[in-house]
């Protein structure tokens, strides 16, 4: 099993350039069973997820011309070869659950199987299902397996989510696509993947209006074509990147990194005691020397602030001057880095949804466990702060979202290698 091992205390000064959204790609890999034409993804991220994604989609039938180098991935379904996604695959990765749309969409019917609970907390899949018997399909749960049918194709509907829900947003979009009418989507998330996977659905020749609002319009089509899009740039690793480097200090620059979709973080980090400055070409922190502030936050749907960077800004908070109070409120159980984080001298306390952590003076690197992606990456950072050396063990959570993670971070400076042990690979269950 791989490790990741940080020598702590080396000061981070460069450029770092951000990869293409993991979360953005997975959607609009899906949206490639949409049309028997090529669907081509530039500024695709090479990962562990967007790998497994890509076997997922061959085995549905899916030819894929992958150019890793140039990142560019080619998705021809001229036919679907299975409407079936077994529960071995769904349960490693809970965003090929979102193959189930455009399949039912496609050819009217789909087996796909429930992904089940993770280790951020149960995560049903009730508003997609909801979302799809609205539009007419029937759904029947058996044996693990969601069994979808809407034999005559799907019909358009007014579907009001009763809670924001970035999967079932960019699930149901993906379906009305070729749904008969009109579909509204009321309370839609407003995540800029949404706004990705409908610009790359409408290059398809969709009909998608008012993505990145609350009410989302889809004008059904009785087919789409093929096209080329640009994945947009991955807002989380972006904001980890800033928070390492106002968290180790020194001066970074994010490039390509967009300041539009990370307003919450900016202001964070700005709070914290970092400057921030942006362009059209990407963001640039700096820290210098002193210890930053505390800052209390929730964490909300977008615009508000992501979960998806709350364990990285629990990382930097731990050495801040004073407490801050930390709210999760989109996932039940986001918190298990606190515990790791403490074995390198953090003080959090845990209480339900509340995270209080009060800032100490100084990490000390220790050995650490990671539990999931977005926990693992705040032991990195974490051990970018710490005195002597961390040692992250279960780094495949890692290899999930964040590409070349320790080249990125050695090329400004960062003490960060990954070594062997020898030891096989765990089968790992996702949290993505
Ligand atoms: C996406 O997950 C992301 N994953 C997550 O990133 C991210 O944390 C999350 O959105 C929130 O921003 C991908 O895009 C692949 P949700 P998703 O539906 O779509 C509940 C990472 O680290 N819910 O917005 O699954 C759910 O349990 C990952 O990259 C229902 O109750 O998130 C959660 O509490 C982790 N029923 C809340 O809604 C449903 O049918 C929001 O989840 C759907 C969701």
């Amino acid at each position: 099993m791989d490790q990741i091992v940080i020598s702590g205390g080396a000061r981070l000064n460069g450029v770092i350039p951000i990869s293409g959204a993991k979360n953005s790609a997975l959607k609009l890999m899906a949206a490639a069973l949409l049309s028997d034409e090529p669907l081509t993804l530039t500024n695709m991220p090479h990962l562990a997820d967007t790998r497994f994604m890509a076997g997922l989609m061959e085995t549905l039938g899916v030819r894929i011309e992958w150019v890793k180098e140039a990142s560019v991935a080619s998705f021809h379904a001229p036919e679907i070869a299975s409407t079936i996604a077994p529960y071995d695959l769904v349960r490693k990765m809970r965003a090929s659950f979102n193959v189930l749309g455009p399949l039912l969409a496609r050819v009217g019917h789909a087996t796909v199987s429930l992904p089940g609970g993770c280790a951020i907390g149960a995560r049903p899949v009730n508003l997609h299902l909801k979302a799809f018997e609205a539009m007419g399909a029937d759904i029947h749960i058996e044996r693990g397996y969601v069994k979808a049918a809407a034999l005559r194709g799907l019909k358009g509907a007014e579907i009001s989510f009763p809670f924001v829900s970035v999967g079932a947003t960019e699930h149901a979009m993906l379906a009305a696509t070729l749904a008969d009418g009109v579909t509204v989507l009321s309370n839609a998330a407003q995540e800029p993947e949404i706004g990705d996977l409908a610009a790359c659905l409408n290059a398809m020749g969709a009909d998608v209006r008012g993505a990145g609002t609350a009410t989302i319009e889809i004008h059904g089509k009785t087919r789409l074509g093929g096209a080329t899009h640009h994945v947009i740039a991955d807002r989380i690793e972006a904001g980890t990147y800033a928070i390492a480097a106002a968290a180790a200090g020194g001066k970074v620059f994010l490039k390509g990194a967009r300041a539009d979709d990370l307003q919450a973080l900016i202001g964070f980090l700005t709070d914290a005691g970092a400057t921030v400055a942006t362009s059209v070409e990407g963001i640039e922190v700096a820290r210098g020397p002193g210890r930053l502030s505390p800052v209390s936050f929730d964490t909300a749907p977008h615009p508000g602030f992501p979960t998806d960077l709350q364990a990285q800004a629990m990382a930097l908070l731990t050495t801040a001057d004073g407490d801050s109070v930390i709210r999760e409120t989109i996932f039940e159980n986001r918190f298990m880095h606190a515990p790791e984080l403490a074995r390198l001298g953090a003080d959090i306390s845990v209480r339900g949804a509340e995270a209080q952590v009060r800032g100490v003076p100084t990490l000390f690197g220790a050995p650490v466990m990671a539990t999931d992606l977005r926990a693992s990456v705040s032991l990195v950072i974490a051990g970018l702060m710490a005195e002597g050396v961390t040692r992250i063990a279960r780094v495949y959570h890692l290899d999930r979202g964040f590409e070349r993670l320790e080249a990125k971070l050695a090329a400004c400076g960062g003490q960060v290698k990954r070594t062997k042990d020898g030891a096989p690979e765990p089968a790992t269950e996702d949290a993505a």
